[in-house]
């Protein structure tokens, strides 16, 4: 393709109707200034799951883009998401990841500061001689914080959608996850480490990649981990704000039915809390994977216990892990890993759906060591010159097909004839208008 060497303006870096993305998106620093200034600060950002901060004065620190924020549950029992600066001189306020705390002093000159973000405290305050108002000097506090099915969220756009109508029809398949147990829980704090890669590569690939799946993670067939490789039918879902999901399910039945190897015991409450379409849809559900955008992943699969490698799938037990994408620059992200479990499930289900995550995507997780190993020689390759200019194509699959039987919200699509890269186009697309206000 001669375009692929063309120089491009910096207002088109994504053609969605040719299914072409700038190698720019991934290797300029000035576009991720333009991701810093225009899209972390207006997007709903996950910061927290429920099960962190149960407790009236318990705390997280993350980041919302590059913005450390506190996540804080008051005395009021209300989540608040502080920026975790302080007013005076700009000094990060807490550095450790998380605790119980009623206030925050600041290291440097002992400024202090409630959970609930007023400023509390001033060594010398009189010598400001009244021109100094506390009133006025709290924490920077995030106008939107909400919860969808334990995923808090925040965002530091006042004019945003709420978060309702921000996951829009996203929902319907977060329910299947998040929505059909009473609660979950996390498996213990988040594991991080940083990956020499641009943060996009993560989101776009959790959100619909099916076609990475043999060439990158080929090692499961060829050391015979699958016992039995059950044909699969897949569906792509998009949503208006760019979130993205792909669902793997069993075209031929395994019996008894996998029900994504769920403890059993749980079925009625996940009965009661789904929609009869969405319960009797659970049962075919092979893999689940999603990005909410811009950069929160979640997975929902199953695999064996260390001791039952290579036995029926029906052995094979659920695990659920969110993932996000946290920018360090335009090529350096910091990954952060949960494991999620059924609150109501047993203890010996939990710790073993516990290392089921912890062995397949935890950080030493036999899956996890292959994608990142793409995403950071993507990144390698793009340093010079001429890679930069190169135009990516994310074209397969231009007109994929409806899918018919999708039981959620569409559009949906079939991809078990032909696979198709929708979904990342999709997530383009809207990254796109964020960052230049107009569609492609
Ligand atoms: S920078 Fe925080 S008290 Fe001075
Ligand atoms: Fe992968």
């Amino acid at each position: 393709m001669t375009q692929q060497l063309t120089q491009q303006p910096t207002d088109a870096l994504v053609r969605t109707g040719e299914g072409l993305v700038s190698a720019r998106c991934f290797s300029d620093p000035r576009v991720y200034d333009m991701e810093r200034e225009r899209l972390f600060t207006r997007s709903w950002l996950f910061v927290a799951h429920e099960s962190e901060i149960p407790q009236p004065g318990d705390f997280v620190t993350r980041t919302m883009g590059e913005d450390p924020v506190l996540v804080t549950r008051g005395p009021d029992g209300v989540v608040r998401v502080l920026l975790n600066v302080c007013r005076h001189r700009a000094r990060m306020l807490c550095s450790v990841d998380g605790g119980n705390a009623s206030h925050f002093m600041c290291p440097y000159h002992g400024w202090t500061y409630s959970n609930t973000g007023e400023l509390t405290g001033v060594p010398y305050f009189e010598s400001y001689q009244g021109r100094l108002v506390k009133g006025e000097w709290g924490l920077q506090e995030a106008p939107h914080v909400d919860s969808y099915r334990g995923l808090i969220f925040a965002c530091w756009d006042a004019a945003a959608p709420s978060l309702g109508d921000y996951l829009g029809s996203m929902k319907w398949t977060m329910d299947l996850i998040f929505g059909r147990a009473d609660a979950f829980e996390v498996t213990g704090p988040p594991q991080r480490w940083v990956v020499d890669c641009n943060w996009k590569l993560g989101s776009g690939n959790f959100g619909g990649n099916l076609h990475h799946v043999p060439v990158t993670h080929g090692f499961t067939t060829a050391l015979g981990l699958k016992a039995t490789r059950s044909r699969r039918q897949s569906y792509y879902v998009t949503t208006r704000f760019g979130h993205i999901v792909s669902v793997g399910c069993h075209l031929d039945m395994p019996h008894p039915k996998p029900y994504l190897g769920l403890p059993r015991d749980l079925m009625p409450e996940y009965q009661r809390n789904l929609s009869p379409e969405q319960f009797s849809f659970m049962e075919r559900i092979q893999t689940m994977a999603g990005t909410v955008f811009p950069n929160l992943s979640y997975l929902n699969t199953s695999s064996h216990r260390p001791s039952e490698w290579g036995a029926p799938p029906e052995k094979e037990v659920s695990f659920v892990t969110l993932r996000q994408w946290q920018p360090l620059g335009h090529d350096k992200m910091e990954m952060w890993s949960w494991g999620l479990v059924e609150k109501n499930a047993s203890e010996e289900w939990k710790r073993d759906s516990k290392t089921c995550y912890q062995r397949t995507f935890g950080a030493a997780g036999v899956f996890e060591q292959d994608d990142p190993e793409n995403w950071s020689e993507i990144t390698r390759g793009l340093r010079g010159a001429m890679a930069n200019r190169l135009w990516l194509h994310y074209g397969m699959g231009q007109t994929p097909s409806p899918a018919p039987d999708w039981p959620g919200p569409p559009p949906a699509y079939n991809t078990d004839r032909a696979m198709s890269e929708i979904n990342e186009r999709v997530f383009y697309q809207r990254w796109h208008e964020m960052l230049y206000g107009q569609p492609t």
